[in-house]
């Protein structure tokens, strides 16, 4: 989704703005965009160049047509109102050109505005929303940014991350947030900001993060925050451990291998930071997670289908009851939350719109939350009572692979804590040390599933199936094929097949069962058989010892064994991988999905 920069330095040192304006964009560009520009202030000249399509297109532009200057902002834009294009590529500008923006968000009541405005003689050069945001801080205007940006924003309904820079001020940025991330990096000689910490970790671990409703100015050396009454506010100056390795391919081809391949690391990094001798610690949580009644988790996509296999896992070890949903039905439902519920809320990020907004219904509701997600400092991470993080390191790639598989192991960890009876707690968690090597284990056997891909990348329709755990893993295999291959690919729980699914098999179609419930074995079984006497072919998933399945399915992949509840966190790696070499099989870019965006901060 949209993506802001920007950097704020002295001339007397001679660092070139439009320079670090692209480096942090090109940190940016995982997020998903489909157009980029910057504006750079020049000894009182404002400096625009926008480009459709890819960043590199912008790169080229500017080194056609360079613009030269110590301060400046930049954006990627992921098309919401008006197609992509040059003209609706930020920055946006108010009609004498003085007044430069960049946006991440929707501003709801644009169509208002622009009528509002249009009464005033502002005549519209694109369609985008962003547009009257220029104009209307040019209209309150008069010899301070700061103020007219307060002003301006006091009309605007909707979300919103802003940067905005001025010709008469040459030395400053003017930034505001609202329900969109906003993060400024501290430095003795410069200062920039960012939508994500990604982009910073080249020039500074020393970060402020804005929260909502905050307004801040920034020159080269100074950073002042305010609330929108105009009174100044200390906001923390947070250090980042991320490195900028992590962040990096180092020789992998792509980001979302070399992430599918960090997994066992990561797994064991979540499973140590709370985990010692043998004995689990979750700090201040534990006594949250005792008074636990129900647990109501919520999360989009990925972190949702993380949410379902907990909801597996915790009502077979805990015995307590899991309600989850998708946070974008969840917050429109009138969902029923009780005080002594414990509220999850699961997201890589930390700021999907959606997930931000279910959490704070949460919290109106009196209920406590934990969160689980990747980012320090993220809204989520800031707005819960507690925070589990997963030990991931920087995600880039867009499909999610090493956040989910460390959402899982945060999720069996809390299932520990859940569970009243310690003997059975401690088998538990014996078992989830176990899963970093298991992991491994199916790693070094890529190649088996880069062949299978490589015969099986071009079908039309790949369908996944599977009992209890099983079907919630195949939802997020279906997840993977679809982000990145582009196929139509569906899960649905293996009883249901006779419900209508079986309509949709013939030769074309794939099917990938996978089989990890003991218990179920005879009925996949069957299933299975009924596929095949459609046509279909069949991969099937399950343990390494279990021959059950060899003369049934066209091909078996057997993964290390473990309880049927947390084989998920296995059988995964293998759908990602078929899912990865699909989408480079078929010549897709497998980091920058079509119509993706990383992270979600708008509806
Ligand atoms: C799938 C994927 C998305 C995210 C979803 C939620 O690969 O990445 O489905 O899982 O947009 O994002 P977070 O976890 O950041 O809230």
């Amino acid at each position: 989704m949209c993506g802001i920069v920007g950097f704020c330095s002295n001339k007397e040192d001679g660092v070139d703005a439009s320079t670090i304006l692209l480096d942090c964009l090109s940190k940016l560009e995982y997020r998903g965009y489909d157009s980029a520009g910057i504006a750079v202030l020049n000894d009182g000249d404002l400096l625009i160049r926008k480009a459709k399509g890819r960043l590199s297109n912008l790169i080229n532009l500017v080194e056609k047509q360079p613009v030269e200057g110590f301060v400046g902002i930049g954006h990627t834009r992921w098309a919401t109102h008006g197609e992509p294009s040059d003209i609706n590529s930020h920055p946006h500008t108010d009609v004498s050109n003085d007044i430069a923006v960049v946006h991440n968000g929707i501003i709801e009541n644009h169509v208002k505005l622009r009528a509002w405005l249009e009464k005033h003689n502002v005549k519209f050069r694109s369609e985008t929303d962003t547009e009257c945001i220029a104009h209307l801080i040019d209209f309150h205007y008069n010899g301070d940014l700061l103020l007219a940006v307060t002003e301006a924003l006091k009309r605007l309904e909707g979300s919103y991350a802003i940067a905005v820079v001025c010709k008469s001020e040459p030395n400053s940025i003017v930034v505001a947030r609202k329900d969109c991330p906003l993060i400024i990096g501290r430095s003795e000689k410069y200062n920039l900001l960012a939508s994500d910490v990604t982009p910073l970790l080249e020039y500074t671990r020393e970060v402020q993060y804005i929260d909502d409703n905050q307004i801040a100015k920034i020159t080269p050396t100074s950073v002042d925050i305010y609330d929108v009454e105009g009174s100044k506010i200390d906001v923390e100056i947070t250090h980042v451990d991320w490195d900028m390795q992590s962040a990096q391919k180092n020789g992998f081809e792509h980001f979302m291998l070399k992430e599918i391949f960090e997994q066992p690391y990561a797994i064991e990094q979540t499973f140590k930071a709370r985990v010692y001798a043998g004995k689990l610690d979750l700090g201040d949580i534990t006594e949250a997670v005792k008074k636990a009644k129900r647990v109501v988790i919520v999360g989009c996509g990925t972190a949702y289908h993380a949410g379902v296999i907990a909801r597996y896992a915790i009502e077979h070890y805990a015995r307590i009851p899991v309600e989850v949903d998708v946070a974008s039905e969840f917050r429109y439902r009138d969902p029923i939350i009780f005080e002594d519920d414990l509220c999850l809320v699961i997201s890589q990020s930390g700021e999907t719109a959606d997930t931000l907004q279910a959490m704070r219904i949460f919290k109106k509701k009196g209920a406590k939350i934990i969160a689980i997600t990747n980012v320090v400092g993220s809204t989520v991470s800031r707005e819960s009572d507690y925070v589990m993080y997963t030990q991931a390191g920087p995600e880039i790639a867009v499909a999610s692979t090493k956040a989910f598989t460390t959402q899982l192991m945060c999720v069996y960890l809390l299932t520990c804590a859940l569970i009243k009876d310690e003997t059975k707690a401690k088998e538990l968690m014996a078992e989830l040390e176990t899963l970093s090597t298991k992991s491994q284990l199916i790693i070094d056997r890529q190649k088996e599933i880069q062949r299978f891909a490589a015969r099986q990348f071009n079908k039309p329709k790949v369908f996944y199936f599977g009992r209890q755990s099983d079907f919630a893993i195949s939802l997020e295999s279906a997840l993977k094929l679809k982000e990145i291959n582009y196929t139509h690919s569906e899960a649905f729980a293996a009883g249901e097949l006779k419900h209508g699914p079986i309509a949709l098999l013939d030769e074309d179609t794939l099917v990938v069962a996978t089989c990890c419930n003991k218990t179920l074995y005879d009925k996949m079984d069957s299933n299975i058989k009924e596929v095949k006497a459609r046509g279909a072919k069949v991969l099937a998933i399950t343990y390494e010892n279990n021959k059950e399945f060899d003369t049934v399915a066209d091909t078996v992949f057997h993964i290390p064994e473990t309880d049927a509840y947390l084989s998920p966190i296995l059988s995964v790696i293998v759908t990602q991988l078929y899912a990865y070499y699909c989408s480079v099989n078929r010549g897709n870019d497998p980091d920058h999905p079509r119509n993706l965006a990383k992270s979600v901060t708008v509806e």
